[in-house]
């Protein structure tokens, strides 16, 4: 049995102990009856938020933006979008999620702007203008073409070209997307001047957005073929983004972010990185932990739902954790189906169950507390500009954005008006409001869950321990801290596995299981795909 024991328990910092919950503020709540959240919908729903248990809300993109990412395409990054709502509005939004003891995290897109941001506008003006070096521009090779093979992440070359000075500016993601310039470093400083602006007003930390793409190789080199089975290829990239993603420079701008985090007190750094592997993430803490404090890993988002291999990832993740890095979990996200579709939904509240009894911070996704799934929206009506460059049988990213479902009021309580997205078609049943009437729904369970996270300090920095050999398809695990002993185990497969504890404990008493089972004593039995947390003698 391996045990791991969390570091430096004693002065946890608050994101350490929290549970994240992040908000996609188009599909969450709208307020002025247009079909898109705003602000003002979010400041409504805050004490949902607060039962809910969670501490922490991440809000993708709130700013000025043309939309041609939703929002990852800003056009200002001090101001919010008037969809949105204004500054008093977010000022508003701050207090009132402070005064219940919620904080407010935001979403930081540093790799690009919008192509209507007036630093582009000027920097494509001309040549000579004083910003022409804010973006990336090459020259197009002799015969007329693109400066080398680089794509983007959303398919297609990663060079436009620009009529009116004839030369390409590159793109990681749409040509709506330019990239800044990041080895100019007067992008630095107005770019660290956002952040600023926004921990200024007392933000409590960002998310930031695509950090991987921040710096490309100077020498412009073609990016080599994809390795058969790697990663890449798993993304569809038929080329390996050599030149173009985790550049050795691109780490020294995590560490010089991370140094205008430290100009203010409490605040918590999260970066999306790039995770080909667990050990990967490393880097990303910085050395000695100057970098994220929560570089997001994806791994387990990733993996299938088979119980040694998640097995495999904690364990690889536990072993390698540079002292003092705290382990962080995501499952869920704008830019991945639910995983109540992935895993098949008889899985889904096992994976609220592993997700929050793990050592590591968790984040969760809306919606997903209801047990949401997937909403199937036909090609013709994708509107997610990666999803239409899609290949037909692909989905792109609408199907794990649509609205939350409130009540079974018409448009699910989330807007009077038509959605920006559809509704998914079981609103009626799974809501808020039925959810919270029925005992055994999916909202109690992780209301109850997130409840016994709070108040058992073994689950969020108690010693982790796994405990291997209980059966087939099982994964299962002690969190202990003081005279708390837990455990959980997890039934991935489809049989009912009996379990037998005596080698652990004298006595087991269920605290939660999937299923609302009350399992007592030392042997009983899981049914197929159920989970439970036990405490222990
Ligand atoms: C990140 C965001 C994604 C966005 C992309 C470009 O991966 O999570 O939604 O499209 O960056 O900004």
């Amino acid at each position: 049995m391996k045990t791991y024991h969390p570091h430096g328990t004693q002065n946890l910092k608050w994101w350490q102990t929290a549970v994240f919950y992040q908000i996609y503020p188009r599909s969450f709540q709208d307020s002025t009856g247009d079909g898109i959240g705003d602000l003002n919908g979010i400041i409504n729903r805050l004490d949902y938020l607060v039962d809910l248990g969670i501490n922490a809300i991440w809000i993708s993109p709130i700013f000025p933006s043309p939309m041609a990412d939703f929002g990852y395409d800003v056009s200002d990054y001090c101001d919010i979008h008037p969809m949105f709502g204004d500054l008093e509005t977010f000022d508003r939004l701050l207090d009132e999620a402070h005064t219940r003891n919620l904080k407010i995290i935001l979403d930081f897109v540093p790799n690009h702007s919008s192509n209507q941001h007036p630093w582009f506008l000027e920097s494509r003006s001309s040549r000579d203008n004083a910003k022409r070096n804010w973006y990336i521009w090459r020259d197009a090779k002799p015969d007329g073409s693109v400066p080398n093979n680089w794509v983007s992440m959303f398919g297609g070359p990663a060079w436009t070209w620009d009529e009116k000075t004839q030369q390409y500016y590159m793109h990681s993601f749409l040509p709506e997307q330019p990239d800044l310039n990041w080895r100019n470093p007067e992008v630095v400083e107005a770019m660290h001047n956002a952040l600023r602006f926004w921990l200024q007003r007392g933000v409590d930390g960002f998310r930031v957005d695509a950090i991987l793409c921040l710096i490309k190789h100077d020498s412009f080199q073609d990016n080599p073929p994809v390795t058969p089975g790697s990663y890449w290829e798993m993304w569809g990239h038929t080329l390996e983004p050599r030149y173009t993603v985790e550049q050795p420079e691109m780490f020294e701008h995590v560490r010089l972010m991370r140094r205008v985090f430290d100009e203010f007190e409490e605040r918590v750094h999260i970066g999306e990185t790039g995770t080909v592997d667990v050990s990967g993430l490393i880097p990303y803490y910085g050395r000695p932990l100057d970098g994220y404090d929560i570089p997001f890993n994806f791994k387990l988002l990733h993996a299938d739902w088979h119980a040694p291999t998640v097995r495999q990832i904690l364990g690889d993740y536990y072993d390698i954790l540079p002292a003092g890095g705290w382990p962080n979990f995501v499952y869920g996200n704008h830019d991945i189906h639910r995983f109540a579709t992935r895993y098949g939904y008889k899985n889904h509240r096992s994976v609220a169950m592993l997700l929050l009894t793990l050592w590591g911070i968790p984040t969760l996704y809306y919606g997903d507390e209801l047990g949401m799934e997937d909403v199937f929206i036909p090609v013709a009506q994708r509107i997610d500009p990666w999803g239409i460059n899609m290949p037909e049988g692909d989905f792109g990213r609408d199907p794990e954005r649509t609205p939350m479902q409130w009540d079974a009021s018409p448009h699910a309580g989330f807007t009077s008006s038509e959605p920006w997205l559809p509704v998914a078609d079981d609103y009626q049943t799974r809501n808020v409001a039925a959810e919270l009437a029925d005992k055994q729904s999916t909202l109690n369970f992780y209301k109850t869950l997130i409840q016994l996270r709070r108040s058992h300090p073994a689950l969020h920095n108690g010693a982790f321990t796994f405990v291997d050999g209980l059966g087939d398809d099982l994964l299962a695990y002690l969190r202990e801290a003081g005279d708390q002993r837990l455990l959980v185990c997890l039934n991935f497969g489809d049989q009912s596995r009996p379990i037998d504890l005596n080698h652990l404990t004298s006595s087991a008493e269920t605290l939660l299981s999937t299923h609302f089972n009350a399992h007592s004593g030392t042997t009983f039995t899981l049914q197929p795909h159920e989970s439970v947390l036990l405490q222990l003698k």
